[in-house]
């Protein structure tokens, strides 16, 4: 057991209430009138979100900083400035109709760390870093978890010069607001990377509260593919078009959908194959439809059996696409990823110091943990979340549960600055 008193010092630093209202106050940046937020990347609601978190971080003297694609950095100098930090984070973006925690949670929680640790006067030898990923939930700009993808070399800028939102939006021009809307905040041209992350965040699943523990040691993230799928046919009138002769983009498209409903059957129930997004042109009850478009979030936590499942698609595609021509890109591709045993163990022994009972488990949902992985020892911390729900506006969490997983943050940074 490595757990000290300075661990357990900046644990019990950790201040509900101050969490809890900070957590309230983030939430009320596009607030939407069901309880939840729509603040996706790089929009104006996404930006005061930014400008809240690199306010109170000035107001504590803590330094900030931001990176080419967006990154936000909050920064507590240690005593051996010339040691890699240890960092940690998560998002401040949302889906359309998203929740108050997913995200916010992370980045509040590291944020009530970095706090509680400078309150209770404690040193430590590796900086702490805090940061805002940008764009993790990629629900406007494809590809998701896009700013911990740059920062960890998984993708580069240039190869997203010409992406654009599914508003229409262009990600370099949104990209460029975001920065400029904050010429106050350095930038910093090549964060180095740490010695180690860790990220906090709700569970996004109902195993926790169903096990009535507290805290979720994650072990890894399941790995996911992501595809866009085009049918292109030929638009013609409803009333006066035989079938014989339609080449309808819609009705093929569901005909790719039906089998690759049946190619991803999996009587254990462990496959994750989603049709998030569904596009129709030109939308008219009168036009046969000449263009559909649709995504697929594919997701396993073994990575051959991702391979097949995701090879498997662009013959089905093509085979049912019937007169229509089809074209089967992927948007992006990770692998599953097995978090560090040294990180793993901090975060479990300091659960334990504190008396918080955890379990050991993967993550079904992706994070920015996923690439940081590729670069640092990392691990995450999970809490539970009200019936497992999320990217829903009724997601939830207790303000003990909330505390809980910062303070097992603030011993298990403060552990790993020492290291
Ligand atoms: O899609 C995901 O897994 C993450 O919540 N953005
Ligand atoms: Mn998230
Ligand atoms: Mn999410």
């Amino acid at each position: 057991m490595n757990s000290d008193i300075v661990t357990q010092k900046a644990a019990l630093a950790v201040d509900q209430n101050r969490l809890w209202d900070r957590i309230q106050a983030m939430g009320a940046l596009g607030a939407t009138p069901k309880g939840g937020v729509n603040r996706q990347a790089f929009s104006p609601e996404d930006r005061a979100a930014r400008r809240l978190l690199a306010d109170w971080a000035g107001e504590l003297g803590f330094a900030v900083m931001q990176d080419g694609i967006g990154n936000l950095y909050v920064r507590k100098e240690g005593t051996e400035p010339g040691l890699e930090a240890v960092l940690t984070g998560s998002h401040l973006d949302s889906q359309p109709t998203g929740g108050k925690f997913d995200g916010a949670y992370g980045v509040m929680a590291g944020f009530e760390a970095l706090e509680a640790i400078a309150r209770a006067g404690l040193s430590h030898r590796r900086a702490i870093e805090l940061v805002a990923w940008a764009n993790e939930e990629g629900s406007r700009f494809q590809p998701g978890a896009m700013g911990s993808a740059v920062y960890a070399g998984a993708t580069d800028l240039d190869a997203l010069a010409a992406v654009r939102g599914f508003d229409g939006a262009a990600l370099v021009e949104e990209l460029g607001a975001t920065l400029a809307a904050a010429p106050d905040i350095a930038l910093r041209e090549k964060p180095g990377y740490p010695a180690f992350y860790v990220e906090a965040h709700i569970e996004q699943g109902p195993r926790l509260e169903h096990a009535g523990l507290p805290i979720g040691i994650v072990t890894g993230i399941q790995g996911q593919h992501r595809y866009r799928i085009t049918l292109t046919g030929e638009e013609a009138h409803a009333g006066t078009t035989p079938h014989a002769l339609r080449r309808d983009a819609l009705q093929s498209a569901l005909a790719i959908i039906h089998a690759l409903n049946e190619f991803m059957q999996d009587p254990d129930d462990v496959v994750r194959f989603t049709i998030g997004r569904f596009e129709v042109e030109p939308g008219s009850p009168n036009t046969v439809p000449g263009k559909a478009v649709f995504t697929i979030d594919l997701r396993h936590p073994d990575a051959a059996t991702l391979e097949r499942l995701g090879g498997g698609i662009d013959g089905i595609a093509k085979a049912q696409a019937g007169r229509c021509a089809v074209l089967v890109e992927r948007v992006s591709k990770v692998a599953p990823v097995h978090f560090d045993p040294r990180v793993i163990a901090a975060v479990e022994e300091e659960s334990e110091a504190l008396g918080l009972a955890s379990m050991r488990m993967i993550s079904g949902a992706g994070h920015d943990a996923m690439h940081v992985a590729s670069r640092a020892p990392s691990g995450m911390i999970f809490i539970p979340c009200l019936r497992g729900i999320s990217h829903n506006e009724a997601e939830w969490a207790s303000p003990e549960d909330c505390a809980a997983g910062a303070r097992v943050l603030a011993a298990s940074l403060m552990r790993l600055a020492n290291m």
